[in-house]
């Protein structure tokens, strides 16, 4: 995605101590990263707050780290909203995330239109609620036509899930007739999943320490770089971001090769 360069340095100016953007290779963005934004019940419980305030604020660092990836000229930007597994929260958690999901969705779309960011959705998103599914087909819809960055939002999600997804698709298609067992490769897989069409992360940042991947993009990730930060969701920022890209760009990918590119 093409940098605007001006732009990009005001947006990164009055750098703390420790990073710059200077300290990164602009022509060496990664094109597709993914957050799984982590910790915002730790955030409020340690203001005495409740857990639904660090939610509330995670919406700001979301709506920052949007807009970070468009000024550094991320392709494609995809975050961890909602698993699989969230359902188990308690009901008044899980109500509030629905319907933040869907009023920040409503609020942010004109965010959207002015950074070209076109959205996209990763999940089942048969089980939400209507209002919920319903604001994000109008997001769909709103910005469909739009050319630059894809924010991707992982809701109701679950790796193990959409793979098994996959493989009885693919298996309707065998037993239709449309495809040979043979014509099943890596290719025809990767269409059937979520992220059909998009490249796969080439940076996952993890937030609050966490070092696991909780069922997110386990074949997406295969040759992903990690970068696990202590911060909190709620006070992850631009400069943080940053700081992964730095870690990111001094590591020499492999791919299972011996030759560092
Ligand atoms: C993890 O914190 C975060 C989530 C469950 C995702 C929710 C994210 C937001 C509300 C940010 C805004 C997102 C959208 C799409 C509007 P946690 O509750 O697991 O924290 P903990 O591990 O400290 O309990």
């Amino acid at each position: 995605m093409l940098i605007d360069e001006e732009k990009l340095r005001a947006y990164y100016s009055q750098a703390p101590e420790d990073i710059s953007l200077t300290d990164v290779d602009l022509a060496r963005i990664p094109r597709h990263v993914s957050i799984i934004m982590d910790g915002n019940g730790r955030w409020a419980q340690a203001r005495g707050l409740d857990r639904s305030e660090g939610h509330v604020a995670g919406v700001d660092s979301l709506r920052e780290a949007v807009t970070t990836s468009v000024r550094l000229g991320v392709d494609v930007f995809s975050v961890y909203a909602f698993s699989t597994e969230n359902w188990r929260r308690p009901q008044h958690e899980v109500d509030l995330l629905m319907h933040l999901f869907a009023t920040t969705l409503l609020n942010e779309l004109p965010l959207f239109h002015q950074e070209n960011v076109k959205l996209r959705f990763f999940g089942d998103l048969v089980a939400l609620p209507e209002e919920t599914r319903d604001v994000f087909q109008e997001g769909l819809d709103e910005t469909a036509d739009h050319t630059g960055m894809t924010f991707a939002l992982a809701v109701n999600y679950g790796s193990r899930a959409e793979i098994t997804k996959a493989a009885r698709e693919i298996a309707e298609l065998v037993v239709s007739g449309d495809l040979t067992p043979e014509d099943v490769d890596e290719g025809v897989f990767a269409d059937h999943l979520y992220t059909a069409g998009l490249p796969d992360p080439e940076l996952l940042i993890r937030t609050s320490g966490e070092q696991r991947l909780s069922n997110y993009l386990l074949w997406q990730l295969a040759y992903t770089e990690f970068f696990v930060t202590d911060t909190y969701w709620p006070d992850f920022t631009r400069w943080d971001y940053l700081r992964a890209i730095r870690d990111f760009q001094g590591r020499h990918r492999r791919f299972g090769g011996v030759v560092s590119k």
